[in-house]
């Protein structure tokens, strides 16, 4: 029996109308898979799920990834959930402006799940627990539409490039000491190749991230600018489907091919919980590069940030948590860098991705430092 589908947006992503994701028997459960290749995100409405429900469901698909435990992962949550809320353990909301949810503002920069990791993840599946009556939505955007839009000249020039991702690198955009050094030094910089191939259908797409900052061979600063285009180009409003949660839906999205970013709420007035399970990508994407190295984020690049989460989180949040006067040299956050009168960092000359001239071990510890 074929799946009762109805499109998204034009260009990618299904609803699957009739499914309880608790129930899918086998032939079921492929068409699934097969609709998931097709059509990039799906979309489950009325799935009431206990996390064990959903880990289950997700299971299916593959290995389940396990959250690296950082400010905001709450110790009650099974490892294999991510718990994206602005409540804390006993349920109250999170105050305007802490440091918790600034971590999870990083969310609303345009992004790929795990591609800071070695394997970076296949899927993600968000499942609405708590939603707020506005904003708060999640929006996708295709990379695999993207690339068919590319000129031949552009496709070539990609085609066999290796980005590297770092999660130390995009956290400290949003502010210089979100990762403290133990959770920073589990997560060094990646590479990642920048064309990928769904093996199911040979369909291409590019892989860039807001967690993409060098890419090898090429000076930093050339880098970031075509990363930064190619999100542009991906993210033109027109390409982008915009989710408006309720609750019990259940979104799960191809990570090979697919950008996605949270947007905005009143966080101090409404709550929202959502939990999300990840399955596992089959193998690197790139060759190990040992030498693989991040150049300090730039002017340019601290208001580039800025400018994406400007409606997100107001100037307070953005403050360090401490006076800069407390810190040591160079500690303080790269948001309030980027305010600061004083030119605290300098923008790194442009340099090649493999031979820096600053080591990467640097930036293995707090972005901040
Ligand atoms: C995620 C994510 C954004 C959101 O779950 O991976 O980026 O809208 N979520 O919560
Ligand atoms: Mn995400």
């Amino acid at each position: 029996m074929a799946l009762n589908t109805r499109p998204l947006h034009p260009l990618f992503g299904a609803e699957i109308l009739g499914v309880d994701v608790t129930r899918v028997d086998d032939a079921t459960f492929a068409e699934i898979v097969a609709a998931f290749n097709e059509h990039s995100v799906l979309l489950f409405r009325g799935q009431s799920l206990t996390d064990e429900q959903q880990i289950a469901f997700s299971e299916r698909f593959g290995p389940l990834e396990v959250t690296i435990r950082s400010i905001n992962s709450q110790p009650r949550t099974l490892p294999q959930i991510a718990d994206l809320a602005n409540v804390d353990a006993e349920g109250q909301i999170i105050p305007k402006g802490d440091r918790r949810n600034l971590f999870n503002a990083g969310n609303q920069m345009w992004h790929t799940d795990s591609s800071f990791k070695r394997v970076p993840a296949l899927a993600s599946l968000l499942s609405g627990r708590e939603v707020p009556p506005q904003g708060g939505e999640t929006q996708w955007a295709s990379m695999r539409v993207a690339w068919a839009r590319l000129s031949p000249e552009l496709q070539a020039q990609l085609e066999g490039k290796v980005a590297i991702h770092s999660f130390a690198y995009s956290r400290g955009l949003v502010g210089g000491d979100l990762l403290p050094p133990e959770h920073a030094a589990q997560v060094p910089p990646v590479p990642q190749a920048m064309v990928r191939v769904n093996p199911a259908n040979g369909r291409k797409g590019y892989y860039v991230a807001s967690h993409a900052c060098e890419i090898v061979g090429m000076p930093t600063a050339e880098a970031r600018l075509l990363i930064r285009e190619l999100l542009e180009r991906a993210t033109r409003p027109d390409l982008v489907y915009t989710h408006r949660w309720r609750v019990g839906d259940l979104v799960m999205w191809d990570n090979r091919c697919m950008l996605h970013r949270g947007r905005p709420w009143d966080e101090s007035r409404y709550r929202r919980v959502m939990h999300r399970t990840t399955v596992a990508g089959e193998g690197p994407t790139a060759p190990h590069l040992p030498d693989a190295v991040v150049c300090p984020a730039s002017e340019d690049d601290l208001a580039w940030c800025r400018a994406q989460l400007e409606m997100a989180i107001g100037e307070e949040a953005l403050e360090p948590s401490r006076p800069a006067s407390e810190s040591p040299e160079g500690a303080q956050s790269p948001a309030a860098a980027a305010r600061s009168p004083r030119p605290s960092r300098r923008p790194p000359a442009p340099q090649s991705a493999r031979r820096p001239a600053r080591p990467a071990r640097r930036r293995a510890s707090p972005p901040s430092a």
